[in-house]
């Protein structure tokens, strides 16, 4: 018997029910002489731990969408060990983060908190960020499970989404990263999923959770957000928080006294919250001591590498350091680094581009340009930056979403940037100067009026040294890498759920899987800056893509390998992404998905081949009536290249799936399905124009296959219809 084990046959009935409600805000309940109690804190990317009324200082890093931008595992592994040390040097045994949530609206409140669009590229994100935390015995805490994609109503409303929508989006952005990294909690979402509180959703935290997924730590609810404390243990949530409820434990006592709650469901959950508190007491060290300068070196490396350089005309960018330079915008000064709301961070130091470029002993002169605290037009402040752009030779604007305008607990209104800015940038483009754009936000902007600029950089809220990244990016001492986890779209009007979003009351996810790219690839919509995208002062050539095999079943893995050259002057850094096409697939899907992505560091000239591998998953959909990842025997194009948009390497491979293939074609079969494939509709048309000689452009598409006996003239039979379809549901399996 385990020690876990003894310690629950040791309670009783009414100290087990106390330890499924917190103890306070933070911490779980303790019992004297049995168990103690632990603490857990926020948040995503820097510990705010409550402590005296204040929060700690702490180090903020670059938010979840910011890192995001560097598709480097390696890294957030990094960020996570640096959260993992300064929770172990405060006594906090878990930290409540990373968020995984998917970014369906770019105007989610909280999308600075998320990581991504796409579930692949979230999930491996978050697998490193929790893999690297508990590497230093403290835990992770993987949130908000699950469909928490708006903060309007996000205390009750009530997401509707099928559930193959679900599975492939919603719930993969967490799945890797629960069944890899495995993190001690899982934290779940305020709303409703399909009807059900997440907090007491058996489908979720049981079914998939469990029982699916194999998870064997604690669901902690979202703060306040529990409802019935009953089916609450029932459905899978082990921790209510905050804590104490006592009403909450007295009627689980009480449903164990009536027989509606058995002691075996209550132990189950009382079982993990032993093992918790175990493996947090385990991990504690006293007195710890953490190097805080070596974690503000990190945010800034971070801030580095997560940057995206959006534009770069003629290379204008890196900057040189004798050039005369404006630096515009309120920005410079009043540095955007981090979203508002309870992933907030005391920042042990920040600094802002003036004392950057100070540092740097770079010549500037400053203008504050605009206001942040709304979005006036102060004249004084745009004749004022006028006056100094006209002396200078560069123009350098910082932009961004001032502070009020990102933070939990509402939602954008807009995906615009503030007019007063938008307006002293187009003033300023009349000067005719070279101009360069630096943008602190934590999500899409609307840009189609920044044709005028010369450079544009992203630095998102890039953590309390973004600044001093964003100068080493400008002068050329850091090189820029980071390739956009998001698509921005040219307007927000674009986006799929735009006429809706966001909903009060019911969320219907009716745009399905097409979210992000996803979408805009199936409309074959422009963008702004595609999913994957971002610039380089180097380039990168892509060759010589080869596959192990041309043909394999669903069960065999795939190796596909590539070359990358940096046909550039300086080293870099190159995101290598990979996409999967089905070519005809049996449900409707997505033209491409990512499926794979390695970074790779290269000297000027330096080639490398890359290898990686594909498997089942690779190819699934999820099927909803076998209620499994399914693959369809069909041929698939491997595309290879540097962002969603831009895949010059190509290769297809045939893939044989057990699954049979649901036969594709009946005699109800509309004309139009079997226009849809080739050899299906070579078919059809030598059955329509040698056989029957029809006049096909007569023909209504709509038309189910077994009107065509009507219309042949006594030409065609029921039975030749029936082998004719036979006949081709064998050439296309
Ligand atoms: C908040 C957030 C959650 C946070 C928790 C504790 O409402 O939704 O992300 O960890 O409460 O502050």
């Amino acid at each position: 018997m385990t020690k876990a084990m003894e310690i629950l046959k040791s309670l009783t009935l009414e100290e087990k029910a106390s330890l499924t409600s917190g103890k306070d805000c933070w911490r779980t309940v303790d019992v004297e002489g049995k168990l103690e109690s632990i603490m857990m804190s926020d948040g995503p990317h820097g510990l705010r731990k409550e402590e005296d009324g204040r929060t700690v200082p702490a180090t903020c890093f670059p938010s979840s969408s910011t890192v995001a931008n560097s598709w480097d595992e390696n890294l957030i592994y990094k960020i996570g060990e640096a959260l993992g040390e300064e929770c172990l040097a405060n006594n906090v045994q878990v930290i409540l983060g990373p968020g995984v949530n998917i970014k369906r609206s770019p105007l989610c409140g909280r999308n600075f908190e998320y990581f991504s669009e796409d579930p692949l590229l979230a999930t491996k994100m978050a697998s490193g960020h929790i893999r690297g935390v508990q590497s230093k015995g403290v835990g992770a805490c993987i949130k908000h499970f699950a469909a928490n994609n708006q903060e309007t109503d996000r205390f009750s409303v009530n997401a509707v989404i099928d559930e193959r929508t679900l599975r492939e989006i919603y719930l993969s952005s967490f799945e890797e990263a629960v069944k890899e990294a495995k993190p001690w909690m899982i934290m779940s979402a305020y709303n409703k999923l399909n009807g059900d509180y997440c907090s007491e959703n058996k489908y979720l935290l049981t079914d998939v959770l469990r029982d699916n997924w194999g998870y064997e730590g604690v669901v902690v609810s979202d703060w306040g957000a529990a409802n019935e404390p009953v089916n609450g243990v029932k459905a899978g949530l082990d921790i209510r928080m905050p804590g104490p409820v006592p009403s909450a434990d007295a009627a689980i006592v009480e449903a164990v006294k009536s027989g509606k709650l058995s002691m075996e469901e209550l132990d189950k959950n009382v079982l993990r919250i032993i093992e918790l508190v175990e493996k947090g007491v385990k991990g504690r060290i006293e007195n710890y001591k953490t190097d805080m300068s070596a974690h503000n070196e990190l945010a800034m490396k971070a801030a580095e590498e997560s940057a995206v350089l959006l534009k770069n005309n003629n290379n204008f960018l890196p900057l040189g350091k004798s050039d005369k330079i404006a630096l515009i915008g309120a920005f410079a000064e009043e540095i955007r680094y981090q979203g508002g709301g309870s992933s907030c961070v005391n920042a042990t130091e920040v600094s802002n581009l003036l004392q950057a470029f100070d540092d740097k002993n770079i010549d500037y002169t400053y203008a504050r340009g605009f206001k942040t605290e709304d979005d006036s037009i102060d004249d004084n402040l745009v004749l004022e930056a006028i006056a100094i752009a006209e002396k200078s030779d560069k123009i350098i604007m910082c932009m961004g979403l001032p502070f009020r305008m990102e933070s939990e607990g509402f939602d954008r209104w807009t995906m615009s940037l503030p007019q007063n800015q938008i307006e002293l940038f187009s003033k300023l483009a009349k000067l005719g100067k070279p101009i360069v754009i630096v943008l602190f936000q934590g999500s899409p902007v609307e840009m189609e009026w920044s044709e005028n600029a010369d450079s544009i950089l992203a630095m998102y809220t890039g953590g309390q040294s973004v600044a001093k990244a964003c100068v080493n990016l400008l002068f050329g001492d850091a090189v820029p890498c980071g390739k956009l986890s998001e698509t921005w779209a040219l307007k927000l009007e674009n986006n799929p759920i735009a006429l809706s979003f966001p909903e009060k009351g019911t969320a219907t996810y009716s745009e399905g899987v097409y979210v992000g790219y996803r979408y805009y690839d199936k409309k074959k919509l422009d963008v702004m800056y595609p999913f994957g995208y971002g610039l380089s002062y180097t380039t990168f050539e892509y060759s010589d893509i080869k596959l192990s095999a041309s043909e394999i079943s669903e069960c065999d893995s795939l190796e596909v390998s590539f070359k990358v050259k940096n046909t550039g002057s300086v080293a870099g850094k190159e995101i290598c992404e990979l996409y999967v096409e089905p070519t005809y697939p049996s449900v409707s899907r997505p033209v491409r998905e990512l499926k794979g992505f390695k970074k790779i560091s290269l000297d000027p000239g330096e080639e490398k081949t890359i290898t990686m591998t594909l498997n089942k998953r690779s190819f699934a959909f999820y099927d909803v009536e076998t209620h499994d990842w399914q693959v369809d025997t069909t041929v698939y194009k491997i595309l290879v290249g540097a962002s969603s948009r831009d895949l010059p390497l190509m290769a297809s491979v045939k893939v044989n799936s057990s699954r049979t293939n649901k036969t594709f074609f009946t005699t109800d079969s509309r004309v139009y399905e079997l226009n849809a494939n080739p050899i299906s509709k070579e078919a059809l048309n030598k059955l329509l124009t040698e056989d029957l000689k029809l006049d096909i452009s007569a023909l209504s598409i709509d038309l189910p296959l077994s009107k065509l006996v009507g219309f042949s003239g006594g030409i065609l039979s029921v039975d030749m219809l029936d082998r004719f379809v036979s006949e081709l549901n064998k050439k296309i399996q």
